[in-house]
């Protein structure tokens, strides 16, 4: 037996908190597995990277000195570029697109090549700045057309 110490009883409040935070993690990011390649000398590509594995995405990451070689086979068109680009649960992500419109993507699954945040916008995950953000909008895009998935 333990004794229950104000120790124990403190660890045991702390357990029971966490437990009902988890409902607030979307069910599709944990452990969703995914590539990304982005240029070697990227260093908010990293920081977006750390934003989606602390979102639960299991991601697996691939230095390209000539991303253009990627991005036009993956259906991205240069109106949509950003630096890195993603292709997860058979989704292409380009740029720095929040965790949780990637996994509001999959479990939707609407039909679409994947999502774009369009250049490298102020505020987005991986680009925090102190200053002031950018407003910018998440692109849902297809060969048939765009549209705006998610506005920040
Ligand atoms: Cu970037
Ligand atoms: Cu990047």
């Amino acid at each position: 037996m333990i004794p229950l110490t104000r120790r124990t009883v403190l660890s045991a409040a702390l357990a029971v908190a966490a437990f009902a935070l988890l409902p607030l993690v979307p069910a599709h990011a944990s452990g969703e597995a995914g590539d990304v390649y982005k240029s070697p000398w990227c260093g908010c590509c990293t920081a977006w990277i750390d934003h989606m594995r602390e979102a639960g995405f299991d991601l697996r990451v691939t230095d390209l000195e000539d991303m253009a070689s990627i991005k036009a086979p993956l259906g991205v068109t240069p109106g949509l570029e950003s630096c890195h680009t993603a292709v997860i649960g058979g989704y292409v992500i380009e740029g720095h697109v929040p965790a949780r419109e990637i996994a509001r993507l999959l479990s939707e699954r609407p039909t679409a090549t994947g999502l774009a945040a369009p250049g490298m916008p102020m505020g987005s995950p991986g680009m925090e700045t102190q200053g002031k953000s950018d407003a910018y909008d998440v692109i849902l895009f297809a060969p048939g057309g765009n549209e705006v998935f998610a506005s920040y």
